[in-house]
């Protein structure tokens, strides 16, 4: 595999819009992951099987799955937190399935609605038990039948650990739990694990430190950078990663998104950043994605939800 190639893994329509403040009505959703597989973006997180009680921006999520376009080559990760999700999940899969064979008008697609979970646990109790009621431990617990049941119905699953750098309930983070953590998620059958800095705390020193301790003991082609740009420091520590050996990058076009259970925590780096930020650099991304339209999705989006848009490079493209 050439090893200058850049994966993006578009998670917008995901960690972007689960932190809204409004409902985001369904079709807004389905046309955000239709343009995006349009600009060329190829894994586009597209929503989340979680419980509604605790984040209801999400409770739409089977449906948005259901009528977006599935582009061919092109996956559309959802997050997964427990084993009831999972059966949600299985049970859209199947009879999507069905319906196909049998639809006589809507054009059918043999393409699922998904071939892919992302779990997620943290590398502090404190951050779980906000996120997801339990510890790591019991998250773990969890989580490994969740794999496992996933993996066997052809699903491929991506594992995060968030709070990688710091913890907004117990601050700074032992890097060792972080690189323990995502051992554990790799074992259990993940096929990368993407660190989070969830707070968007993390500066280059403090990213490099951190992949330090989890890249010897972690394979580094099996890990993805997931930064928040809470404090402007997401593209720096994006090439910081890159510089490390980190091949994938979490980014969020027009930089929308937070966390629910990260108090104060902005979006995700923009996409449109750090697509620019490779630019003429020896790093590519394997299709060509599209910058002025990316730009333009994320000043359309941004409109909609009545927010700024937080990716510089957009505004700038605009400005000119
Ligand atoms: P709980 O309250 O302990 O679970 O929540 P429970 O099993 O007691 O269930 C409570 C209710 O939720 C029950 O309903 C369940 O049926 C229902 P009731 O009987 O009361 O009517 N329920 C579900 N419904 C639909 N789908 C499900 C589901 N599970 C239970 N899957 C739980 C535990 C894990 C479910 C909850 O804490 C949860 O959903 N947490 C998810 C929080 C979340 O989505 N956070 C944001 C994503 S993570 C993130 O943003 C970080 C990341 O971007 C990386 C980074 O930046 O660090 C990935
Ligand atoms: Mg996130």
């Amino acid at each position: 595999a050439d090893r200058n190639v850049v994966r993006i893994v578009e998670v917008g329509p995901r960690d972007g819009l689960q932190n809204e403040k409004g409902i985001v009505p369904t079709n807004m959703k389905v046309e955000l992951i239709n343009r995006l597989g349009i600009a060329g973006l190829t894994i586009i997180e597209a929503g989340s099987f979680v419980s509604p009680k605790w984040v209801p921006q999400m409770a739409g999520t089977a449906e948005v799955i259901t009528r977006m376009e599935k582009l061919p080559g092109v996956h559309y990760p959802v997050l997964v937190p427990n084993m009831k999700g999972l059966d949600n999940l299985l049970e859209l899969l199947s009879t999507t399935t069905s319906q196909s064979v049998d639809s006589s008008s809507a054009p059918t697609s043999t393409i699922p609605p998904t071939d892919e979970i992302a779990i997620f646990t943290a590398a502090t109790d404190a951050f779980c038990l906000a996120n997801t009621n339990c510890t790591i431990e019991e998250s773990l617990k969890r989580l490994a039948p969740v794999t496992q049941k996933a993996r066997e119905k052809g699903l491929r699953v991506r594992g995060y650990v968030s709070v990688v750098i710091t913890c907004p309930y117990s601050g700074k983070v032992d890097y060792h739990r972080v690189r323990d953590v995502a051992k554990e998620l790799l074992e259990m059958g993940c096929y990368e694990v993407s660190l989070g800095d969830t707070t968007g705390t993390g500066n280059s020193t403090t990213v490099g430190d951190m992949l330090d301790v989890v890249v010897g003991v972690v394979p580094v082609e099996k890990l993805a950078g997931h930064f928040h740009d809470t404090f402007g420091m997401g593209v720096a520590n994006a090439l910081t990663a890159l510089e490390t050996g980190v091949r994938t990058l979490d980014s969020s076009v027009g930089g929308l998104g937070g966390c629910p259970y990260s108090p104060g925590a902005t979006g995700n780096v923009a996409t449109e950043d750090i697509l620019y930020s490779i630019q003429n650099s020896k790093y590519r991304t394997e299709k060509k994605v599209d910058l002025e339209q990316l730009a333009d999705i994320g000043w359309w989006i941004s409109e909609k939800l009545n927010r700024q848009n937080a990716s510089l490079v957009g505004r700038a493209l605009r400005a000119r």
